[in-house]
């Protein structure tokens, strides 16, 4: 998915307070998929977002979708290792996310939902309820399957070697 230097500006100005956080940096020691880290994974989603959205013209409310996409997956800790607490990951890691994403940026309700919503349908009451969540749910699930894909292909490549 290639953006254009226009979006690429775009996206650096929203973001940029948040990328600058010493919590967020914190997301570049975790691991998401394989070699990917949850900051790369963060990165992933927010691009796919802004791209689906200017592609196929969904008039997206640009700043709470990035903001959003940025933030989904922002909580601290490796959910690979054994730590009980970790085993329900997939339900409860979005309020998780929320929660930091409040005491660190107190965003408002729309990005809350966002973000609670993204792991529809796993938690199945929470359902994407405006176009920026259904962007985010989407994207993150394409992000998740390609970062999977690409690692799986990258241990095979590194076995055959
Ligand atoms: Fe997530
Ligand atoms: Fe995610």
């Amino acid at each position: 998915m290639t953006l254009s230097t226009e979006e690429e500006q775009m996206i650096e100005d929203i973001l940029r307070a948040y990328q600058n956080n010493e919590n967020i940096q914190q997301l570049k020691h975790y691991v998401h998929h394989g070699a990917v880290t949850t900051y790369e994974h963060c990165v992933h989603v927010t691009r796919a977002s802004c791209w689906i959205n200017r592609r196929l013209h969904l008039n997206a409310d640009e700043e709470v979708l990035l903001i959003s996409a940025f933030l989904h997956d922002f909580y601290l800790y490796d959910w690979h290792k054994g730590d009980a607490s970790h085993r329900l990951h997939g339900f409860f890691h979005p309020d998780v996310a929320c929660r930091n994403a409040i005491q660190n940026f107190q965003i408002g309700e729309k990005e809350q939902a966002i973000i609670r919503s993204h792991m529809w349908p796993l938690t199945f009451l929470r359902l994407p309820m405006s176009r920026e969540a259904w962007i985010v749910c989407i994207t993150d699930k394409y992000c998740s399957i390609v970062e999977s894909v690409l690692q799986r292909r990258e241990t095979k490549n590194n076995v055959g070697k």
